[in-house]
């Protein structure tokens, strides 16, 4: 009988594409995946290192595990194995089987590949503390992984490249992920061919650097990922690519134009500045002036005029004064964003911004934060207002609430609802815009043999109006 394996995912995308490639080096023990930890027969928490409060989120969730677990064993049902991953385990891999004696494998974003000894040895082992694999192996793990043993959805992520050797002063990636890594082309194509062969139509490249890709080239010379993007572009049934996520230094001119030639590639580009001060972009150790960022995004913008763009801000990085966070709302203001993320700086153990005297009260934080929030909120809700009455391609992906409801997303991201029949899955659609809110869109379908369905108008939607409140 097939065993029951449920991962639980949290971070980045990188994340999520790793549970995949754990799920497919599991399949060939017999396990299969479930949605739920209970009645599962492993457990395994993807973890994310990057703030504190998603590095607490692990030990919380051990707790509710372990009691799952006992209550298993207490009703005679075989052993449940637990499983601790990705990053927090990279970075406080003693730790975890120190405080948390029910876990019995912890294990890199790195080692994955090596899970069926590692599972062999954990099933075996008797000594009352769990074991670790958290080494930066020699060998790539892409090397070892088995083909894909499912099908990755109509919108597929392919990670081409790892690791990051920038060493910005607040961020564990570089400790956590070790250093920078690029897949050989070949391998990358040849993966992406089966992905569209499984169903998927769009592919978004990952990489905790991806535009620092250098990977080698079929002709062994090394290739950067503008060249990478136009041999995917060639792939029969590949309709749209995306990549992320992006540093402002390694935009060079081959990707810049891909932007402009690639149909395929897909407008919308998340492109991090974490802030407008050239003082504290200068102590982030970013190598690089707000007026720098501001010219890559005027190359882009004439590449391609329609380019809807999205960033990283972190707020309160220590010394940050009054006169920095204006200069990021201007700066905000400047590049008029489609959509962001902002968190408050949290000092992450063992990076040198951790160490600096000047940390920023916690209340100041939030004040900044909520305001930065409002302009980029506005910016948001008057990007998608401004889609009202455009016709978008959507590539429909899953149900949506509602009866009869599908989701998809458009190419700048958005998502987007239509009344629309289930065969419509997995397709791209022409969809004419009729509402806006602030994270989605509705519309009617107007393509193919379909007629033109009803939209959904929900009583959420929001008018020019409310928007500017
Ligand atoms: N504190 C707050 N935000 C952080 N990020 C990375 N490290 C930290 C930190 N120590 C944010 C950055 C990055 C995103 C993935 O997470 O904005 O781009
Ligand atoms: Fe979290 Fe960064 Fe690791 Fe992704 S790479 S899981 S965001 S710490």
């Amino acid at each position: 009988m097939a065993k029951k394996l449920y991962i639980k995912t949290y971070g980045c995308q990188m994340n999520v594409y790793d549970t995949v490639r754990m799920t497919d080096v599991l399949a060939p023990l017999g396990y299969e995946t479930t949605d739920r930890p209970d009645g599962a027969d492993m457990v395994i928490l993807n973890t994310c290192h990057i703030r504190e409060k998603a590095s607490e989120k692990v030990f919380s969730e051990l707790g509710q595990l372990r009691k799952l677990r006992d209550r298993r064993e207490s009703e005679g049902g075989d052993r449940m194995l637990i499983g601790v991953a990705g990053c927090v385990a990279q970075a406080e891999g003693e730790e975890i089987l120190r405080r948390a004696k029910h876990v019995d494998m912890v294990f890199g974003p790195q080692t994955y590949h090596r899970l069926p000894e590692m599972v062999a040895e954990a099933l075996g082992n008797t000594s009352g503390r769990g074991i670790s694999d958290t080494d930066f192996p020699v060998e790539s793990k892409f090397d070892f992984l088995p083909e894909e043993s499912q099908a990755h959805g109509s919108s597929a992520f392919l990670s081409v490249q790892e690791g990051c050797d920038k060493f910005c002063t607040f961020c564990v990636v570089p400790y956590t992920r070790g250093a920078e890594f690029s897949r050989p082309v070949t391998a990358i194509v040849d993966e992406a061919r089966r992905l569209v062969a499984n169903g998927s139509r769009e592919i978004t490249l990952l990489g905790q650097n991806v535009n620092g890709f250098h990977g080698e080239g079929p002709d062994g010379k090394s290739w950067r990922l503008g060249r990478l993007l136009r041999e995917l572009a060639e792939v029969d049934g590949i309709e749209r690519l995306r990549y992320i996520t992006s540093h402002p230094n390694d935009m060079d001119d081959e990707l810049i134009q891909t932007h402009r030639d690639l149909s395929e590639l897909m407008p919308y580009l998340h492109l991090p500045i974490q802030s407008g001060s050239d003082r504290i972009l200068e102590m982030m150790n970013r190598k690089h002036t707000g007026d720098d960022y501001r010219r890559v995004i005027g190359k882009l913008r004439d590449a391609c005029p329609e380019l809807a763009l999205s960033s990283d801000f972190i707020i309160g990085f220590p010394g940050e004064t009054d006169q920095d966070f204006a200069d990021t709302l201007r700066l905000v203001t400047d590049i008029n964003y489609a959509q962001a993320y902002s968190f408050k700086y949290s000092p992450r153990p063992g990076t040198p911004a951790a160490g600096i005297d000047a940390q920023v009260p916690e209340d100041v934080k939030s004040k900044r934060l909520a305001m930065l929030q409002e302009l980029l909120n506005a910016q948001q809700i008057s990007f998608n207002q401004s889609m009202v009455g455009k016709t978008l391609s959507v590539l429909v992906e899953r149900k949506g609430r509602e009866e009869g409801q599908l989701g998809g997303r458009s190419p700048y991201m958005q998502s987007v609802f239509i009344q629309a029949p289930e065969r419509l899955m997995g397709q791209i659609v022409d969809v004419r815009i009729e509402t806006a809110r602030p994270n989605s869109l509705t519309g009617s379908v107007v393509t193919g043999d379909f007629g033109v369905l009803d939209a959904h108008n929900g009583d959420d939607a929001i008018t020019a109006m409310e928007a500017r409140i």
